[in-house]
């Protein structure tokens, strides 16, 4: 996990956390950013010694977007052609869960990347917003379809069509974020947050997020009988049967990931 020059990339205990860090331009971000976040979650997702996974930018900026600079000049065909912001579709893969830490401004692709995490999680700082009106195009990362269904309709083309950004209070009010912590302790809660997931049984918790996906792609008969496979395949696991000894026995469970 070395080379990478527009992010960080450590372990603390069983979560795994990237920073974005690209300040000269507020965690914009550009391709080579794209590729080394997508290839550092990629391996936290492939370590078995890895449970869930933090990203965080700085306390000025999540991320500000796409960057810009790199965008300005492309043609229709270039966009086309290179597949532009498809290569985030392997973030959106990952396995385990992914707490997004955000302060400060989460705006255009910044949204868009902290809505492909699984949690948001963000500082009284934090200002979102799909403002890519005012550049003259539209969302291009998923921001019309995550940010619609996150928020409702009303809401969503509310920022999509005026780019005006939203505070933390009415981030969470709107049901973007799970919650608010003072910015000071942003980093510290996400990683404990990642930290209390990562304890659990690895198999149930790919389940769960495997299952909550669902709700997002099929119709409600459709998921609850997904989720009904996955609940009675749980039976087959030594997890299961640990997690229900232990309370039986009132002591935590020791889970294995089998
Ligand atoms: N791309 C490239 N560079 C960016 C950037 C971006 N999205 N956002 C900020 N920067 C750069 C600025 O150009 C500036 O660099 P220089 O010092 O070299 O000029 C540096 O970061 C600091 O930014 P500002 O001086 O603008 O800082 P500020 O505090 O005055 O303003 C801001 C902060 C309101 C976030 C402002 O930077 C801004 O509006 N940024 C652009 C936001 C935006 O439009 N995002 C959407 C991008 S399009 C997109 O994301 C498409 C998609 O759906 C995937």
């Amino acid at each position: 996990m070395t080379g990478y020059e527009t992010i960080k990339v450590e372990r603390r205990g069983r979560v795994g956390l990237i920073t974005l860090d690209r300040p000269e331009a507020l965690n914009a971000l550009n391709t080579q950013l794209m590729d080394e976040v997508v290839a550092a979650a990629g391996e936290f997702d492939r370590d078995p010694e890895v449970g869930a996974l933090v990203l965080t930018g700085s306390e000025r900026a999540f991320a500000a977007g796409a960057d810009i600079k790199e965008m300005a000049s492309l043609e229709f065909a270039d966009a086309y052609l290179s597949g532009l912001f498809t290569g985030w579709e392997a973030f959106t893969r990952l396995r385990k869960p992914v707490v997004a830490a955000v302060a400060g401004y989460a705006l255009g692709g910044g949204c868009e990347l902290a809505m492909m995490c699984d949690i948001l999680l963000a500082a009284d700082t934090a200002r979102f917003g799909q403002p890519e009106i005012k550049l003259g195009v539209i969302p291009g990362m998923g921001g019309t379809q995550r940010l619609t269904r996150a928020i409702g309709k009303a809401k969503a083309m509310d920022l999509v069509l005026t780019g005006r950004m939203m505070d933390a209070e009415e981030a969470e009010r709107s049901g973007l974020v799970a919650r608010i912590v003072p910015v000071a302790d942003l980093l510290d809660e996400a990683v404990k947050l990642a930290a209390t997931i990562a304890e659990m049984s690895p198999v149930a918790t790919l389940m769960a997020k495997e299952a909550v996906n669902r709700a997002f792609e099929t119709t409600l008969a459709e998921g609850v009988y997904f989720e009904r496979r996955l609940f009675n395949g749980a039976f087959a696991t030594a997890d299961q049967k640990e997690g229900m000894a232990a309370f039986a026995e009132k002591r935590p469970p020791n889970f294995e990931g089998r």
